[in-house]
């Protein structure tokens, strides 16, 4: 990458590090929801939505900002989560079925919205990487099956590569349109996008008693074998 480039990004980066420090958020990642939201209209007064990997926060400030009040926002996270007012967290894996279980518990009814800014332990090897987040965002859809209401969103995020296309496919099965999207917060030099998916077809929704050790999600047919 040029010189000039790398200069950009950098100073793009320190810009909005700035002002999510300034403006009291989170992080950094605060600004893409916000400028996913601005574009693709996800959030309503009132809503509830569940956010995946959501520590430390800056996507439960902006959504529980955005819900307003009446809204309900719930977080799950590895990773411990301060307390936020008017916010509920989990701490856990999604990738196991006791966490499964345990937000939709504590969710208690459906959602309007489901996020997912999770992100695997980058390792190095790019195609690893890459696999490991395509896998976290078919758990994000396991959530959407079980608990997103028909009509509702998902907003995911995703490292690019050759699994990007069966991902939108199975995407597309789901919801009545999938869009992706590079938020101008996100660094240029990141390999991640969003897919914002709409119109959510809730026939595929899992009841809670049919959750099971072997149904922990659904099949990946990625065009290369499974994953
Ligand atoms: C980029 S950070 C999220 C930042 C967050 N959106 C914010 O604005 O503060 C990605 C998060 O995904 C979480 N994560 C990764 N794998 C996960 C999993 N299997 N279950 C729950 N959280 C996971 C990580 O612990 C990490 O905190």
């Amino acid at each position: 990458m040029a010189l000039h480039d790398r200069w950009v990004q950098e100073r793009k980066h320190e810009h909005y590090y700035k002002l999510a420090k300034k403006l009291k958020y989170r992080s950094r990642a605060s600004f893409k929801l916000m400028q996913i939201d601005d574009r693709f209209g996800i959030f309503r007064d009132g809503d509830s939505v569940v956010d995946l990997g959501a520590s430390p926060g800056g996507w439960l400030q902006v959504a529980k900002g955005r819900v307003g009040e009446k809204g309900k926002v719930v977080g799950v996270d590895l990773r411990y989560i301060r307390p936020l007012e008017g916010v509920t967290t989990i701490i856990g894996d999604i990738t196991e079925d006791s966490t499964m279980r345990k937000l939709i518990e504590t969710f208690g009814g459906k959602a309007d919205v489901v996020l997912s800014d999770m992100a695997p332990n980058i390792g190095g090897n790019y195609s690893t990487d890459h696999a490991r987040s395509v896998d976290l965002c078919m758990y994000a859809v396991a959530v959407c099956d079980r608990i997103l209401k028909k009509e509702g969103k998902l907003v995911v995020k995703v490292f690019m590569g050759d699994m990007l296309g069966p991902l939108l496919d199975e995407l597309e099965s789901r919801f009545k349109s999938v869009k992706v999207h590079s938020p101008d917060a996100s660094r240029e030099t990141s390999s991640e996008v969003y897919i914002i998916s709409k119109g959510f077809l809730s026939s595929r929704n899992v009841k809670l008693k049919d959750i099971s050790e072997e149904e922990k999600k659904p099949e990946f047919r990625a065009k290369g074998g499974n994953i």
